[in-house]
C-alpha cells in the first residue's frame, strides 16, 4: 500500500514531474471537503510523547465515544495550504508557524502537542502522498487540515490520557460561494465569539461550533457571513467566523489588535508585513464598529479565505458599501502580493516558502 505507487503512473506532463492528476473538475473547486489518497496519524500516550506517526489510507477513524474531544471538546486544528508552482515544484506557506500555533493552542486545552519538526514533517508526508490532489498552478491548492484531538477515554472531566495528531487534505478553490467578488458582511451584537481569558486566541474546534448559529442566522438573511464584537464593550471589531478584518483609511490600514479573544491568524500576520513592504502604514489596535462608516475600503484575510475583500457591512440594520461592486484597490494589491508569493511567482524575500 505504497503512497508511491500513485505517481508511477503518467498522463498529465506537469513540467519536471510526469504525474497522473485526480479526476476532478479542476476549474471548480470551491471549498467543500473531497475525500483524499492518504492521512497521517500520530499518536501520543501517557508519557506525553508524540511517536511512530504513519501515512494511513484516508478513511473514517475509530473513536472511544468517552474520548475527551468528544465529550469535552478537547481539540484543536489547523489550516494551511500547498500550492503547485508552474514548474511543478510545490510550496507551503509557513507550515511551521501553524506548529508553533498549535503548540500554544494545546497548552491552553492542557494537551501534549508534536514537535515543531514532527509537525511539518508530518505536513509534508501528507501532501506529497497526496500529490495527484494538488490543483494546478493557478486553480486552487491543497488545503491542510491538521488536527490534535484527545482520543483517550475519560468521564470525569479531566484531560484525556491519549491524543491523536492527524493530518488529511482536500483540494481547494475559493471559500466564499461569492468567488472572489467582494463578501457582505452583517455585525452581530447579541451573540460573541469569545470573552477575555476564554479560548478565542487559539485554534480550539468549539470556537467553531460557537459560531455557526449566528453564521446561519446570517446566511439565512443573505448575508456571506457574520462580523463579531468584543462582548464587555460591544463596540470594538474582533473578527469575522473564519477570518480577520482589516479596516483601510487613506494610507492606513487598521486590525484588531491581538488580546487574547481574536485568533492570529497566520495571514493576518503576513498581510501586516506585506502591507508595510507595500508603504502602507499599518495599526494594530482597538478598532471601533464607528470606524466601518468610514472606512475606504474592508477586507478580511486567513488561510482559507485568503485576502476576501468586503463590499458591504451591515450594523443593526444600516448597511454601508465599500469600492463599487470589485476588488478595492488596497485589497487587490495585498491578495495579489500575498498570492505571488504563495505560488512562487515573485522572489520570497521573506523566506515563508518551503518548496517540496
Ligand atoms: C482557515 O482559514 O484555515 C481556517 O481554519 C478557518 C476555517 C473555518 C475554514
Amino acid at each position: 500500500d505504497s503512497p508511491f505507487k500513485l505517481f508511477s503512473v503518467s498522463s498529465h506532463t506537469l513540467s519536471n514531474e510526469t504525474i497522473q492528476l485526480a479526476d476532478i473538475d479542476w476549474d471548480n473547486l470551491g471549498f467543500g471537503f473531497c475525500p483524499t489518497d492518504y492521512m497521517y496519524v500520530m499518536k501520543c500516550g501517557r508519557d506525553g510523547n508524540f511517536s511512530k506517526g504513519e501515512l494511513q489510507r484516508f478513511g473514517n477513524i475509530e473513536l472511544s465515544p468517552s474520548s475527551g474531544v468528544l465529550n469535552y471538546g478537547q481539540g484543536l486544528f489547523e489550516g494551511l495550504k500547498a500550492y503547485r508552482k508552474q514548474d511543478g515544484n510545490i510550496l507551503l506557506f509557513r507550515p511551521e508557524e501553524n506548529a508553533m500555533r498549535m503548540q500554544v493552542g494545546a497548552e491552553r486545552m492542557c494537551m501534549p502537542s508534536p514537535s515543531v519538526e514532527q509537525f511539518v514533517e508530518a505536513v509534508k508526508a501528507t501532501v506529497l502522498a497526496n500529490k495527484r490532489w494538488i490543483p494546478p498552478s493557478g486553480k486552487g491548492s491543497l488545503y491542510i487540515r491538521p488536527l490534535l484531538m484527545g482520543s483517550g477515554a475519560v468521564l470525569g472531566l479531566a484531560p484525556a490520557p491519549e491524543y491523536t495528531f492527524l493530518i488529511y487534505v482536500s483540494p481547494v478553490g475559493n471559500y466564499f460561494k461569492e468567488g472572489i467578488a467582494p463578501i457582505n458582511l452583517v455585525v452581530e451584537h447579541e451573540l460573541h465569539r469569545a470573552t477575555p481569558g476564554g479560548t478565542g486566541g487559539v485554534k480550539t474546534i468549539g470556537n467553531y461550533a460557537a459560531v455557526l448559529k449566528a453564521q446561519s442566522a446570517a446566511k439565512a438573511k443573505g448575508y456571506s457571513d457574520v462580523l463579531y464584537l468584543d462582548c464587555v464593550h460591544k463596540r470594538y471589531l474582533e473578527e469575522v467566523s473564519s477570518c480577520n478584518i482589516f479596516v483601510v483609511k487613506g494610507n492606513v490600514i487598521s486590525t484588531p489588535v491581538i488580546k487574547g479573544t481574536i485568533l492570529p491568524g497566520i495571514t493576518r500576520k503576513s498581510i501586516i508585513d506585506v502591507a508595510q513592504s507595500q508603504g502602507f502604514q499599518v495599526e494594530e489596535r482597538l478598532v471601533t464598529v464607528e470606524e466601518l462608516l468610514d472606512a475606504d475600503e474592508v477586507f478580511c484575510t486567513g488561510t482559507a479565505v485568503v485576502v476576501s475583500p468586503v463590499g458591504s457591512i451591515t450594523y443593526l440594520g444600516k448597511r454601508v458599501s465599500y469600492g463599487e461592486g470589485g476588488f478595492g484597490a488596497v485589497s487587490q494589491q495585498l491578495y495579489s502580493v500575498l498570492t505571488q508569493l504563495q505560488m512562487g511567482l515573485i522572489a520570497d524575500k521573506m523566506n515563508w516558502t518551503l518548496e517540496l
